[in-house]
């Protein structure tokens, strides 16, 4: 199971700034949720509606001794709701012969399993709906931006951070109400 690193604190501050005016009401979804650190935030600041999703089995038994409402689940092939909110820390780096875990690889190129989030988590929003979704410079940022636009989507950089050679992003996607 993915222990909280770089990419889960950036989120994570970006994540509590964001939620800082929101409803406690709101319906939040915590995809990738591992060791459940983005649900942790939210439940810290007291929201009440909060879920978290995880495709690995080990995640599922830790979050759920921890009392958090956790559902095993592929992206959303397990989850019938629709969100305020969902989160998303991903499975983000291109695939490498010597890493190809699915805590951190996201496919052939790196955006492969973010494409696929993006397309499901359309139909999983409420209206006024958003997604906060992290990604890395290895993870080909503009082909992400580009799906994400040709999706819908409107995508609004939160926060940045630059780790050595890699530097990673938090967005915030929300699709236009007509
Ligand atoms: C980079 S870790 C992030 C963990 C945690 N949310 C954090 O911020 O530290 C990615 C997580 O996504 C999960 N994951 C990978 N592919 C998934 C999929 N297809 N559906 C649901 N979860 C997936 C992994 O098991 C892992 O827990």
């Amino acid at each position: 199971m993915y222990k909280p690193r770089e990419d889960s604190y950036l989120l994570s501050s970006a994540l509590a700034v964001y939620l800082k005016d929101k409803d406690r009401r709101i319906n939040i979804l915590d995809m990738g949720s591992g060791s459940g650190i983005q649900a942790e935030t939210c439940i810290k600041l007291r929201f009440k509606n909060v879920k978290a999703a995880d495709i690995d089995e080990e995640a599922i038994k830790t979050l759920r001794k921890k009392k958090f409402k956790a559902i095993k689940s592929n992206l959303f092939s397990d989850i019938k709701e629709k969100f305020d909110l969902i989160i998303f820390n991903p499975p983000y780096l291109p695939e490498h012969k010597y890493d190809r875990e699915k805590d951190t690889t996201g496919g052939k190129e790196g955006y492969e399993t973010i494409v696929r989030f993006l397309k499901q988590a359309k139909k999983h929003l409420n209206k006024n709906g958003a997604i906060l979704l992290l990604f890395s410079s290895f993870s080909k940022p503009s082909i992400i931006k580009r799906e994400a636009k040709k999706l819908g989507y409107n995508i609004k950089l939160l926060a940045k951070k630059r780790i050595f050679f890699e530097k990673l992003y938090v967005c915030l996607l929300s699709v236009p109400i007509l």
